[in-house]
């Protein structure tokens, strides 16, 4: 059996800038590295030049990985046994899938009914014990931190520092693909985990000589769900896009520091924005993420919209996970498949005209 040609994962492409040791195991499922892909038709829509980070391109389908395999290393480092987290589905299944290759076992709490199906696949099949709480997220993740105090089990949200030191990453990755870092940088905002490790990233980069500037952080929480912008925890959050139905972000005073050092912002987008975003990005650059994905790029065109967005400007959107989690969204929003017979001229009829 021969060895990969090229070293795998985050320790391997980043190891020097990480919290690891000889100790830390080389635990990887080959997260991280993903593509950076102009955006020809947002780029036009908004007069700057705008490029899509593929997250949803990761092992489980999402950015947890690039933290995950960091902060499941570190817990087997410490001798833990077990790992615990809530999730709106993409932890849970980064969760699931690390803690199997590291031989932990692993406790998801889950809000019942409120998980797009293929995460939930992901969780059930990579062997987590999967709790549906009769409750959202928030409260989920209250419970997760009393199981915390009370049992020998570590947490590996993001409150768990490893998993935001794994996902700054993704800055650095930004500014070696662009050669810089970008003037704008756009992603969704739920927890607030990932805004905070953009930032810590971006800031570390330059330090690393990887970049000589900052990016202004663009933010965006769904309508429904954004305690951040109403500057108070909303108790019942609502939005089709689950993946950021979150009421009380852990991060939430640290995504506000890095709004403010960056000179950027962090707004909400309605599902409908969400929506409409979700589709160009399918319909118009080939892109198929999951509904919270959009929520950058639906903040990028109101950004646009407020004359926020100079012209020239070099942009990054994070498209945090593939729009195959979320199947159920995928095909409501989506024109439903046609039937004909299996003849030539049941097949003909129902075409048309071709373009
Ligand atoms: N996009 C997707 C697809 C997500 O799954 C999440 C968070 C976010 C954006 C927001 O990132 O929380 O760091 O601000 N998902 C978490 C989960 C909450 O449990 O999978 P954040």
């Amino acid at each position: 059996m021969g060895l990969p040609r090229r070293p795998l994962g985050l320790i391997a492409r980043y190891g020097k800038y990480l919290p690891v040791s000889e100790k830390t195991p080389g635990l990887t499922l080959g997260e991280g590295s993903t593509p950076l892909v102009p955006a020809p038709y947002f780029s036009a829509l908004v007069g700057a030049d705008v490029h899509l980070k593929l997250e949803g391109l990761n092992p489980t389908g999402s950015f947890k990985d690039r933290g995950m395999f960091l902060a499941m290393a570190k817990a087997v480092e410490s001798g833990s046994r077990a790992v615990v987290c809530a999730s709106t589905g993409n932890t849970s299944a980064s969760a699931a899938a690390y803690a199997a290759k590291a031989g932990l076992a692993c406790y998801v709490l889950v809000p019942d009914g409120n998980i797009a199906m293929g995460k939930l696949a992901q969780a059930c099949v990579l062997g987590a014990r999967v709790f549906a709480v009769d409750g959202n997220f928030d409260e989920a993740l209250d419970l997760v931190r009393e199981l915390g105090e009370k049992r020998r089990v570590t947490i590996v949200n993001s409150i768990n520092p490893y998993r935001i030191e794994g996902q700054k990453t993704a800055g650095f990755e930004l500014c070696e693909d662009l050669g810089d870092a970008p003037d704008f940088h756009f992603l969704p905002v739920g927890n607030a985990g990932n805004i905070t490790a953009y930032w810590k990233g971006f800031n570390e980069a330059r330090t690393h000589g990887m970049s000589t500037r900052l990016p202004r952080m663009f933010g965006y929480q769904a309508a429904g769900a954004s305690p951040i912008v109403l500057g108070a925890r909303v108790l019942k959050p609502m939005t089709l896009a689950t993946a950021i139905k979150i009421g009380n972000p852990a991060s939430w005073k640290t995504a506000l520091s890095a709004r403010d050092e960056s000179g950027g912002e962090i707004d909400s987008v309605t599902d409908d924005e969400i929506v409409g975003a979700y589709q160009l990005l399918a319909a118009k650059e080939g892109v198929f993420c999951e509904p919270a994905s959009a929520a950058g790029v639906a903040g990028l065109l109101k950004a646009f919209r407020a004359g926020k967005v100079p012209r020239g400007a070099v942009i990054t959107c994070t498209l945090t996970g593939n729009g195959l989690k979320d199947p159920d969204i995928a095909i409501k929003h989506s024109p439903l498949p046609v039937k004909v017979k299996a003849t030539y001229a049941s097949l003909e009829a129902a075409i048309g005209e071709m373009p």
